[in-house]
């Protein structure tokens, strides 16, 4: 899909909320500034986080609760509302395996948690992505983003 705009960004990151049930991993990859956090403000605003979402630079990995009564967007679905957290980490400035190991982002992935990493390649080992976001920086606000669910 192609975005014109911020907003635009996180309408379609919207419309991937709208498919997830809890337990998928997220990977979400693009150059510095490409819309990777705007991309994961779209998402979670959707998924009914209603804390103001920020960027993970300088903590790593950020956790938001999922209110089950701003669940709408899966009720309307039929689908169970067990989706209760967001977790929004950015491993761009770790060093190395031994500061991911103690991130242990593995004991955070759970059935209620949508977990969405923004520089997932910083690290050498292979987080298993379920889903692969690429944003591509193509102008000054316009933007290629491509999804793809294994
Ligand atoms: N179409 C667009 N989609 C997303 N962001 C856009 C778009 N057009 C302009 N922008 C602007 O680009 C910037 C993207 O910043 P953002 O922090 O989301 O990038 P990032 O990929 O997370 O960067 P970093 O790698 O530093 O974490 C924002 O200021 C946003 O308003
Ligand atoms: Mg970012």
């Amino acid at each position: 899909m192609i975005s014109h705009n911020a907003a635009a960004t996180q309408a379609i990151a919207a419309s991937l909320a709208l498919r997830l049930h809890g337990g998928e991993v997220i990977a979400l990859i693009g150059d510095l500034g490409a819309g990777k956090t705007t991309f994961v403000q779209g998402l979670a605003a959707a998924l009914g986080v209603t804390s103001r979402v920020k960027s993970p630079t300088f903590s790593i990995m950020n956790e938001y609760a999922i209110e089950p009564t701003k669940a709408q967007l899966w009720s309307q679905n039929n689908k169970p509302a067990k989706l209760a957290r967001l977790i929004h980490a950015d491993l761009y400035r770790l060093q190395n395996d031994a500061e991911l190991s103690a991130l242990s982002l593995a004991d955070e992935q759970r059935a209620d948690t949508v977990l969405i990493i923004e520089w997932p390649n910083a690290v050498s080992v292979d987080l298993n992505p379920d889903i692969t976001v690429t944003i591509d920086h193509l102008g000054e606000d316009e933007r290629a983003i491509t999804i793809v669910a294994k």
